[in-house]
Formats: structure tokens, C-alpha cells, sequence
């Protein structure tokens, strides 16, 4: 496997989220992190943030043991959790072809939130960034399968530090 991207990038890069996020979003807003691959990016980002805000934790998985995306996604949201006229922030490992995200922000779009913003640290070329308005993110990378910093293969590597790019599958 090739490193990616660093761990010292990725460090400096969520640095930079912080303050951007801190300065455009609103100070009582509700942070989403979507498990499992966003789970070290969300510890890491969180912190960043200034304010005093409320996490929660939405489950989704797609990917099965392939590298493309099955197109079926499964979302589980519990149902304690109350979006209705919340500034929210959605934050992602990756948007690769947009199903996932697009099926949780219907989800989250029919409880009438006051606002809905994304964080993914990565996002992979495509039309991402004109789709989904208010989108920050820390890379953008080309259509390749990564591994490392919570994003797994089949359950494995989430635990690695950096960010690496997963051959030979
Ligand atoms: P999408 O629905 O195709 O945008 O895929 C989004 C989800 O698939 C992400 O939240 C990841 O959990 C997973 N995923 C997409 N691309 C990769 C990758 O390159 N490595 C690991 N997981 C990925
Ligand atoms: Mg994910």
C-alpha cells in the first residue's frame, strides 16, 4: 500500500476546517458524524470546532466487501434523535458516487432541520461540489480506493494513521 496522504497533512488540513467551520456556521449547531468510516475524522474535527455543540451518530453502510459502491444503502437513524429545527452538520469519510449522502440528507431533509451543511474529508472528482451547496471538505482525490483514518476495506485498516491508497483489489 502507498501513503496517500499523511498523517501531518491530514492534521493541518483539519486545523484549517476548524477555523473555517467555526467562523461560517452557526455556534449551536448539531454535529452527525456517519459511522463507521468517519469515526476518527469526527474525534479529530470535533475538537476543532468552537462553540458548544451536540454530537449524534447516524450508522450507514453500502459497500459490503466490494470497492464500488452496491448502490443499496442502508441507514440507521435512531429514532431519539431530533433534527426539527436544528442547524446541522453532516460529517462524512468520503463521498465517492453521492448515494449515501443523498439518502441521508432525504432523511434528515423530511424533519424539517433549519439547515443542513456537509464536512467529508474527502471527496472524489465529480460534480460534488456544484451538487451540494454548502460542502467543505479536506481533499479532493482521484477515483481511487483508499484505506486508513477510518476508512476500511472489508472491516480492516480503519486503525491506520495515514491515508493510503488500497491496490491489487
Ligand atoms: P458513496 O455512497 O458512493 O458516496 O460512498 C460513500 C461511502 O462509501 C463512504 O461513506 C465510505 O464509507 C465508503 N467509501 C467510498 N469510497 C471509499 C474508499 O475509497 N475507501 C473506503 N470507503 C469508501
Ligand atoms: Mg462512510
Amino acid at each position: 500500500m502507498r501513503v496517500l496522504i499523511s498523517e501531518n497533512e491530514i492534521q493541518k488540513r483539519i486545523q484549517e476546517l476548524g477555523r473555517e467551520l467555526s467562523e461560517k456556521l452557526p455556534a449551536d449547531i448539531l454535529l452527525v458524524g456517519i459511522l463507521k468510516g468517519s469515526f476518527l475524522f469526527f474525534a479529530d474535527l470535533v475538537r476543532t470546532i468552537s462553540g458548544n455543540p451536540e454530537i449524534q451518530f447516524i450508522q450507514a453502510s453500502s459497500y459490503g466487501s466490494a470497492t464500488v459502491s452496491s448502490g443499496n444503502v442502508d441507514l440507521q437513524i435512531s429514532n431519539k434523535i431530533s433534527f426539527s429545527g436544528k442547524h446541522i452538520l453532516i460529517i462524512e469519510d468520503i463521498i465517492d458516487t453521492g448515494l449515501t449522502l443523498d439518502k441521508i440528507l432525504a432523511d434528515i431533509q423530511k424533519t424539517s432541520p433549519a439547515s443542513i451543511s456537509i464536512c467529508s474529508l474527502l471527496i472524489k472528482k465529480g460534480d460534488h461540489k456544484e451538487k451540494y451547496p454548502s460542502l467543505f471538505y479536506g481533499f479532493e482525490i482521484e477515483d481511487l480506493f483508499v484505506v486508513g483514518y477510518g476508512l476500511d476495506y472489508n472491516e480492516k485498516y480503519r486503525t491506520l494513521r495515514d491515508i493510503f491508497i488500497l491496490e491489487s483489489t
